[in-house]
């Protein structure tokens, strides 16, 4: 079964991907964990750990950052790059196709430098082998040729930080997981952490908002700031064309309306979603795969993307059998609440 739906042309603010508007991301990024907003038990406990490493002299052990897409992990890995003043190179699981790849890259490092690989639970497992003895002896054996003839090298290694970062670290294998000395979940950000990142993003593209517009913003972009600077870049075309350029609560509140961010910062895939197991499937449960194939979306989008949100704000409830709506998912798509089991579990 595939439905069409009216509201097709979804606005992307939810994506996992980097989108080309994102591209002076850059600039936007802190550079060093006094100016990182948020996640303070990760730049407590990171902080510690960085002062320590630069005492004794030493890299930094191997770090494995997780959670939800567009919370700051590469942003993370560069700020700890820049604390620790040294180079980072960047790659990412699915962008190493060849164990020479991964070869090349550690072989070109310098000493402490820090290996960023990003999506790090792609990374072909058979090459993950090739990570062991790098990351605990700094060392790696290549083997050359084949069959009798075939001569192992050992190559040494300079000292050097891997952090990896991923979306879901339950599929990262138990020997690599095993090899990280530091792993740090980052969460979705309060409204609070957000607003201030909105005013300092405002403040470095140069767009005057007013604090309650921030908060607007803020309390919209699902915990997530990626998202909130590409809202805050929309909402300054509305202010810029409909307004003074001021970003205000009102502009930020009718642009976004116009852009179908609700209060709750629900695009219209999330309440797509949520609709779709309320009239196909008596509000759940429905296995995600199923839902998936209704809606007509990629299952892992689903998961990675959509559902911490919606989880963390109580519209949807995982149980052991699928997916079920909350009463609260009712109520916000004003459709009569039919479901009350789920009640219960939710409470
Ligand atoms: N821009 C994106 N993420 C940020 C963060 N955590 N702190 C400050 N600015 C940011």
């Amino acid at each position: 079964m595939s439905i069409s739906f009216s509201e097709d042309d979804e606005q992307q603010f939810v994506t996992s991907s980097v989108l080309p508007e994102d591209s002076n991301e850059g600039s936007l990024r802190p550079k060093s964990l006094n100016e990182y907003i948020g996640q303070k038990k990760a730049k407590d406990n990171l902080s510690v750990f960085i002062d320590a490493a630069r005492m004794r002299n030493e890299p930094l052990d191997h770090v494995l950052l997780h959670g939800p897409p567009g919370l700051g992990k590469t942003t993370l890995a560069a700020v700890i790059a820049n604390e620790m003043h040294v180079n980072m190179r960047i790659t990412s699981g699915p962008a190493i196709e060849k164990a020479g790849d991964l070869v090349a890259l550690l072989t070109n490092l310098n000493e402490g430098d820090i290996l960023f690989v990003d999506e790090i639970h792609r990374l072909n497992r058979a090459y993950e082998e090739i990570l062991y003895p790098a990351m605990e002896d700094y060392a790696i054996d290549i083997i050359l040729g084949k069959g009798p003839s075939a001569n192992s090298i050992h190559l040494e290694l300079p000292r050097f930080t891997l952090i990896g970062a991923t979306t879901r670290s339950g599929q990262l294998t138990a020997p690599l997981r095993d090899r990280f000395g530091v792993t740090l979940r980052l969460e979705l950000y309060s409204p609070e952490e957000l607003q201030q990142i909105v005013i300092r993003s405002a403040q470095i593209l140069n767009i005057e908002i007013e604090d309650s517009g921030a908060m607007e913003i803020a309390s919209r972009s699902r915990g997530t700031p990626r998202i909130a600077n590409r809202m805050l870049k929309r909402v300054r075309d509305f202010a810029q064309v409909r307004a003074d350029g001021v970003i205000t609560k009102a502009v930020a509140n009718e642009s976004l309306l116009a852009l179908e961010v609700d209060h709750f910062g629900l695009d219209a895939l999330d309440r797509r979603m949520m609709k779709s197991i309320i009239e196909f499937y008596g509000g759940g449960p429905v296995g995600l795969d199923t839902l998936a194939a209704t809606i007509n979306e990629d299952a892992v989008t689903l998961e990675d993307v959509y559902e911490p949100y919606l989880m963390q704000q109580g519209f949807i409830v995982r149980t052991p059998r699928g997916r079920c709506v909350t009463r609260k998912a009712y109520e916000h798509l004003g459709i009569e609440f039919t479901n009350p089991q789920y009640e219960i579990e939710f409470q």
